[in-house]
């Protein structure tokens, strides 16, 4: 694990190591075993001291001296790190969104990313929350009746925990990465009783870890009906209220979500019909729903419907909302500032999750919809919204 250290100690101390190489650029190698390259970095990015990795990552360092870290001397620059970073430096998008009284600016990573390349670093100082993108789901927790496996959510959420990020729990109760033995599952009691066990497991394991969980995801279809899929055609619409029960007795302080993607406009049937008048009416009949997310899987300009629905999502009367898995496609900077100020503009609006880290590791790699490209760095987005924030 690289971990982000306050160097300012080294920094004193060692000072007079000042470097005559070249600055390395946004991101790069900065320092690490056997490193020999420029070891300060260009304006605006300062080196975050790993043993194994230092990198460049935004910010600026706390004193006016060099921020070199002399390679022969990262044995004592380790025992006298002092601090892990939770959230990056005060120029980070998550701090910079933070200080307008938002929860976070999250993204989804796991295991497999977290270990590889700069993901780690990267999320250590430019986000403040992570999703599991796929760690948690059913197929990858109890893909037999009762047989539960935890070791890539632990990951996940020992990493986040150790490193000071909030968690949304992704996602309890959905049609897809679903096992087949569930699917097949015909008989009400039977069903009801496997859905609250996957949830309690789930949600006690990590009980006061977790932010928010996606307690049901992706529950309607495009005109505003229930979609058809096990727990619909077998529990009806009380799979809802049993899922949300379910999931307050088990964490009763985590946010309980309803998640669901096209809810982009405000006048689009699957949030008038749908999320809107069902949530309105779910919530009257006293299901325990905190907040909705809206997944924001965005086309090319699609984000001039943000503003619109978000506030359409709020005046439900839900007490919060979210962007759960923001990416756009092809990643312009204005779509991107776009729904960032669409979330500062809705009071109820907590926080964004982007959904990964760098183009090649989305789920729709082609669009380029992220804010980090293949090399890990930050793409006109990641600075746009710096700036507008
Ligand atoms: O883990 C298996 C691996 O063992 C196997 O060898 C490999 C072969 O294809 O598949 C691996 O599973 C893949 C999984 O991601 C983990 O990498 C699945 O094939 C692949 O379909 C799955 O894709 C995920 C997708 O959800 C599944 O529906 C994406 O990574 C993930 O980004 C995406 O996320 C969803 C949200 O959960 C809900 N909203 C939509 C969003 C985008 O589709």
């Amino acid at each position: 694990m690289i971990r982000i250290h306050n160097i300012a100690t080294v920094v004193a101390l060692f000072s007079t190591f000042d470097a005559a190489l070249a600055q390395g650029s946004a991101y790069a190698q900065c320092g690490g075993i056997g490193f020999t390259g420029a070891t300060t970095c260009v304006s605006g990015y300062t080196c975050k001291y790993s043993k194994d990795y230092s990198q460049c990552l935004p910010g600026t360092a706390s004193s006016s001296a060099s921020t070199t870290i002399p390679t022969t001397l990262t044995t004592v620059a380790s025992t006298s790190a002092t601090a892990t970073a939770s959230a990056g430096s005060s120029t980070s998008i998550n701090s910079k969104f933070v200080a307008h009284g938002k929860k976070y600016f999250g993204v989804a990573t796991d295991q497999g990313r977290l270990t590889t390349g700069s993901n780690e670093a990267i999320i250590n100082a430019d986000f403040g929350a992570v999703t599991p993108e796929n760690s948690m789901k059913w197929d990858a927790t109890e893909a037999s009746q009762g047989v539960f496996t935890f070791t890539q959510a632990d990951y996940l959420v020992n990493y986040a925990t150790t490193n000071g990020k909030l968690i949304r729990g992704h996602t309890l109760c959905w049609y897809s990465q679903l096992p087949a033995w569930v699917s097949a599952i015909t008989d009400a009691a039977t069903l009801t009783s496997v859905l609250e066990n996957h949830i309690t497991t789930l949600m006690t394991r990590y009980k006061g870890k977790i932010y928010a969980w996606d307690v049901v995801n992706e529950v309607f279809n495009e005109d505003g009906t229930m979609r058809s899929d096990v727990f619909y055609n077998v529990l009806g619409e009380n799979f809802i209220s049993i899922a949300f029960k379910a999931a307050r007795a088990a964490d009763p302080n985590a946010k309980l979500y309803i998640n669901d993607y096209n809810l982009d406009s405000a006048s689009y049937a699957k949030v008038t019909n749908g999320m809107v008048a069902h949530v309105k009416k779910w919530l009257a009949a006293g299901i325990p729903i905190d907040g909705i997310g809206s997944q924001s899987h965005l086309s090319a300009g699609q984000s001039s419907g943000t503003a619109g629905a978000l506030a359409a999502l709020a005046a439900t009367g839900v007490s919060e909302i979210a962007i759960t898995e923001l990416d756009i496609v092809g990643a312009a900077a204005s779509d991107y500032v776009a729904v960032t100020n669409a979330c500062l503009g809705v009071a109820k609006c907590i926080g964004i999750t982007v959904w990964g880290v760098r183009d090649p590791d989305s789920w729709r790699a082609s669009s380029t919809p992220l804010l980090f490209d293949a090399n890990y760095s930050p793409k006109p987005a990641y600075t746009a919204i710096l700036n507008a924030l």
